[in-house]
């Protein structure tokens, strides 16, 4: 595997890559890599002849209450794990690089972000799709994927492809859990004993809101009262959202119809000794009704 911190050398590599024909993969993270990167990892190798991969802790999409300075950082084991899966190459940038000190362009989708997680997190998604947008024109990939755990980001980046014509094709993978349904996520590091195992409500309250609508509920207030219900009763959590809409462009519904997307935002208080600090965690399922 190659490791590469340079742009102009990651632009160089590239270049004599496309010039075999080969098509290229690509998967964004921040790193502390588990097995939801590590399957997106797998389907890019499957799908792609050569695959980069970008481990890069975007400042610019945590906000200053945020956990950026406590983000998990792991580049030696994430380095091993990369060579192991046989990815042809890191990129791993330093901040500085990617954003010069008078750096001020901005890419920003203005629909699809303001809804759900943007409103709780102003700014996060013009954080991530200035650095996707980065991140494609440094690497020019064919594939990108991303994880249907961070659902609105996977629809927005799939948005600025569309509006802004880049040549890429999204994917779009499933969700990795661990046993008990928690959906895998770097901030779990985070959680308390007690908050790890109240947080499995999560995913226990979206397989009852799946129920019941294949018990053909139609009201999705019911079923957001039902999962409120679940997540009261289990956890300590604060809920941000509780939200049921339209799968494709995540506006409200009044009737559960089509393919419905039914996702939960809570922050857990997580008094878990250095990682103190307040610990969101999101999670969704898709449905067809
Ligand atoms: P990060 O949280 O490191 O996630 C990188 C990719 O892994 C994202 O596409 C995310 O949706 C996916 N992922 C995370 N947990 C997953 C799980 N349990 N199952 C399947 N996929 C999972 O998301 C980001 O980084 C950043 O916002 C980024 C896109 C890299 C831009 O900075």
């Amino acid at each position: 595997m190659i490791t590469t911190k340079s742009i102009t050398n990651l632009k160089k590599l590239v270049k004599k890559v496309k010039k075999t024909g080969k098509t290229i993969g690509f998967v964004p993270t921040m790193g502390a890599l588990h097995e939801g990167h590590l399957s997106l990892i797998d389907r890019a190798k499957k799908e792609s002849n050569y695959l980069i991969v970008s481990i890069f802790i975007n400042p610019l999409q945590f906000s200053p209450s945020e956990d950026f300075k406590r983000y998990p950082r792991n580049i030696k084991i994430d380095k091993k794990t990369l060579k192991e899966k046989k990815v042809n190459l890191l990129f791993y940038p330093q901040t500085d690089k990617i954003y010069n000190p008078d750096f001020s362009t901005f890419v920003e989708e203005t629909k699809l972000s303001k809804k759900l997680c943007g409103k709780s997190r102003p700014g996060h998604f013009k954080g991530v799709t200035t650095v996707i947008t980065k991140l494609f024109n440094i690497i020019n990939p064919d594939l990108s994927y991303f994880g249907q755990k961070d659902y609105q980001q996977a629809l927005i980046i799939k948005k600025i492809v569309r509006d802004l014509n880049f040549a890429v094709k999204i994917k779009i993978a499933p969700t990795i859990r661990e046993k008990d349904g928690l959906a895998l996520s770097s901030r779990n590091l985070y959680l308390s004993q007690k908050e790890r195992k109240e947080s499995k409500s999560i995913y226990q309250a979206l397989l009852q809101a799946k129920q019941m609508i294949k018990n053909n509920e139609k009201n999705p207030k019911k079923i957001i009262n039902q999962i409120n219900k679940i997540m009261v009763s289990n956890s300590t959590a604060s809920i941000d959202y509780i939200a049921i809409r339209d799968a494709n462009n995540l506006e409200e519904i009044k009737e559960i119809k089509g393919k419905v997307f039914i996702g939960i935002a809570a922050y857990f208080d997580s008094l878990n000794g250095e990682a103190a600090g307040k610990t969101r965690l999101i999670d969704n399922i898709i449905v067809e009704s």
